[in-house]
């Protein structure tokens, strides 16, 4: 590839520096928008009761939508959704999963009513029909899905789940308290907020990491990634494309499953394990939630064998891994039609594997290649009653808010994986040229001090109390206190020298240095552990120059977002002109949260590689990297019609083979560095 070409044109429109700083990515809102954003926030307030709010309800009352029907692009979906409605949807008393035919049929139906709606308008009303008609579970999912995919509404941002929704993120014990006091203080406003602290009790040795499984950041951020690209999200029906969606969606899996074990190897626990079928699970699991009808998410003891269940035998499931094992060792994918593509000729390979793994709606061929990610949770998720015949409620396993929670989750991506590594380690080994950037030296990184810590991390509870008007709600301080894993913000120099000014991509990991065991690993075994830290654009001048970068700015992460009333306080505010309000897309939800970005260290100090990689910066799209785009595009993408603004397969250099005798290149740069564990108090206040 000749990059220095492409490079002359694109030089000359960069603003150096100008990307690194948080504050240029806002926008003024204006009234219009905040009337849609104020709107939308109010349909989300308890959803799991009646609407609260009296003009909503109105609007809701005296929309028909049959009467409407010319007001919908696709008069189709509107017939088939009153014919569902009329037989009867899942009540609304009843928890939800879209792991569930019934529910998930009934779901897509609804975003499609909500998609298809011509004008905002049309929407809302549709919305405000809908909120006090159909299960609210069902409603804050088609209604979320809709809000981030349809075009009148892409900048509007959403509440944070823990707060429209608790008992998805709060142990139930806790929800009892809330209650208790409430009932106990009832008639007597308290003008001072109430705060439960939640202590976690150790079960078993995997409970150690709760502080990362059950961090509300990281489950609102599975959440919200689930809703960006839901797998049933047929791009040719709704018309949208979603760039390099398999790939991105196998990347995301492995960076969670990554990520997750440096946390264990902080905690000197032993890799994990993938599933297998002919031995009985030991991972034993009490999610210690509860739905807001009052049934228990079920508990999966040990020792139990997977079986059979309503949707799969495990024979189908046996059958989809070994078609897709079919496919990487035959080469070929058939899709509907029967044509057969490459599985390694172009690159669209790991696309193909992504949306075969993952049963997207677009993948080469859904019914032959099934869901494996999804089945997989299903025949765990079902364990406890494969048929229905107990009614015991959905599992963590089986819905995005709660599965990161479950140490299952985990074994079961390493299954997965064994797929994925099968590919990759077919394809051709980065070649020097690949690796290289001519001219190009990394001659230092210098990361300083790094410090976790525990920090604790408040946020309402408010949602689970009833209320009955809309005058109530503001009297309800109730809230939770969870301890969270969080560090100190830091700030790396990395020294280049560079023959001539250049466009350069910079790539940078964390990854461990020894194995849980603390001995010193070969970094083709390592490789599969590196974690993302950050992926940016910058201009290198020719000379020497030192690029400086704070851990704040990562394109992986999103901040801690507002809570749900400070948020709506401020889009009143702006809305009543009292002050401004920015459309910001570093919070969008669906990022890393930033206070996990760091694996916790250790007292004396835990030694981890710190690696960064220099290389040629290609164009992909007109807007990359626009001002008020979104930050956190890493993981998440810069949203639908867009291409990814990388030309590298993402997770490059560390998603091939490595031997380390041609692997070194001068643009590259590995650096040992320490993580040190410290109380709240010895780590002064992160200042940004
Ligand atoms: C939680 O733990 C803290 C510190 O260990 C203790 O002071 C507090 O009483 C505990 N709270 C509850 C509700 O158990
Ligand atoms: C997605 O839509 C296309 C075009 O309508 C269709 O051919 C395909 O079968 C759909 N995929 C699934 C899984 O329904």
């Amino acid at each position: 590839m000749n990059t220095a070409l492409l490079f002359a044109t694109v030089v000359a429109v960069l603003v150096c520096g100008a990307f690194s700083d948080h504050h240029v990515g806002k926008k003024v809102a204006d009234k219009p928008f905040l009337m849609k954003q104020k709107n939308i926030l109010g349909l989300l307030h308890r959803i799991h009761q009646d609407n609260v709010f009296k003009e909503q309800v109105d609007v809701g009352n005296t929309y028909d939508i049959e009467a409407h029907i010319s007001n919908y692009k696709n008069t189709k979906v509107v017939k088939e959704f009153i014919s569902y409605y009329k037989k009867g949807m899942l009540q609304r008393w009843e928890p939800f999963s879209v792991y569930y035919k019934t529910h998930l049929e009934q779901a897509i139906s609804l975003f499609e009513l909500f998609y298809f709606a011509n004008d905002f308008d049309t929407f809302y009303k549709t919305a405000c029909w809908a909120r006090d008609r159909v299960n609210p579970l069902m409603f804050w999912y088609s209604f979320t899905a809709a809000v981030l995919h349809r075009d009148d509404t892409t900048d509007v941002m959403m509440p944070p789940p823990y707060e429209v929704y608790p008992y998805f993120f709060v142990d139930s014990d806790i929800i009892q308290k809330a209650y208790k006091y409430w009932m106990m203080h009832v008639g007597t406003p308290e003008h001072h907020t109430y705060i439960i602290p939640m202590n976690h009790t150790m079960k078993s040795k995997e409970n150690l990491l709760y502080y990362f499984t059950e961090d509300v950041g990281l489950n609102a951020f599975n959440m919200y990634y689930r809703m960006y690209y839901p797998s049933w999200f047929n791009v040719t029906e709704y018309g949208h494309k979603f760039d390099r969606r398999g790939e991105m969606f196998l990347y995301v899996q492995h960076q969670l499953y990554a990520r997750y074990s440096l946390e264990r190897m902080s905690n000197g626990m032993p890799e994990v394990q993938p599933f297998v079928y002919n031995k009985p699970l030991k991972t034993a699991y009490n999610p210690n939630l509860m739905y807001h009808t009052g049934q228990e998410m079920p508990p999966r003891p040990s020792d139990k064998l997977v079986t059979n269940f309503d949707t799969y035998t495990i024979a189908d499931i046996k059958n989809y891994e070994r078609r897709v094992a079919d496919a990487i060792d035959f080469g070929y994918v058939k899709d509907e039609h029967l044509k057969i593509h490459s599985m390694y000729e172009d690159n669209n390979g790991i696309d193909y594997l992504g949306q075969m793994i993952e049963g997207s709606y677009n993948s080469p061929h859904y019914y032959y290649y099934g869901s494996l990610f999804h089945f997989y949770r299903m025949m765990l998720g079902h364990m406890m009653d494969p048929f229905h015949k107990h009614g015991l409620a959905p599992s963590a396993l089986e819905q995005p808010e709660t599965a990161l929670r479950d140490p299952a989750y985990y074994q079961l991506y390493k299954r997965m994986y064994h797929l994925v590594n099968k590919y990759k380690d077919r394809l051709p080994r980065y070649t020097h040229e690949q690796l290289w950037f001519e001219g190009v030296t990394v001659e230092n990184v210098d990361v300083g001090k790094m410090y976790t810590y525990m920090e604790n991390f408040e946020f309402s509870l408010g949602g689970t109390i009833y209320v009955a008007k809309e005058e109530d709600m503001l009297g309800v301080n109730l809230h939770v206190r969870q301890p969270r894993l969080n560090h100190k913000p830091f700030t790396y120099k990395i020294e280049v020298n560079s023959e001539k000014a250049v466009d350069a991509y910079v790539r940078v990991f964390l990854g461990p240095k020894h194995n849980y065991l603390d001995e010193e690993w070969d970094l083709n075994e390592r490789r599969h552990f590196f974690v993302e830290m950050d992926r940016f654009r910058h201009h290198v001048p020719a000379g020497k120059s030192v690029i400086e970068r704070n851990s704040h700015d990562s394109s992986i992460i999103s901040p801690t977002p507002d809570s749900y009333r400070t948020f709506v306080k401020k889009v009143q505010d702006a809305y009543d002109g009292k002050t401004q309000y920015f459309i910001d897309k570093s919070h969008n939800y669906c990022g890393f949260p930033e206070n996990l970005l760091l694996p916790k260290g250790q007292k004396g100090g835990e030694t981890f590689t710190f690696y960064v990689i220099i290389t040629p910066y290609v164009k992909q799209d007109e807007h990359d990297f626009e001002p008020y785009d979104y930050k956190a595009f890493s993981y998440c993408g810069v949203g639908q019609d867009r291409k990814y603004p990388d030309d590298m397969p993402l997770g490059f250099p560390f998603d091939r083979q490595i031997h380390s005798k041609d692997f070194y290149t001068t643009n590259m740069y590995f650096k040992d560095v320490q993580i040190f564990h410290k109380k709240l108090e010895e780590v002064s206040t992160p200042t940004h």
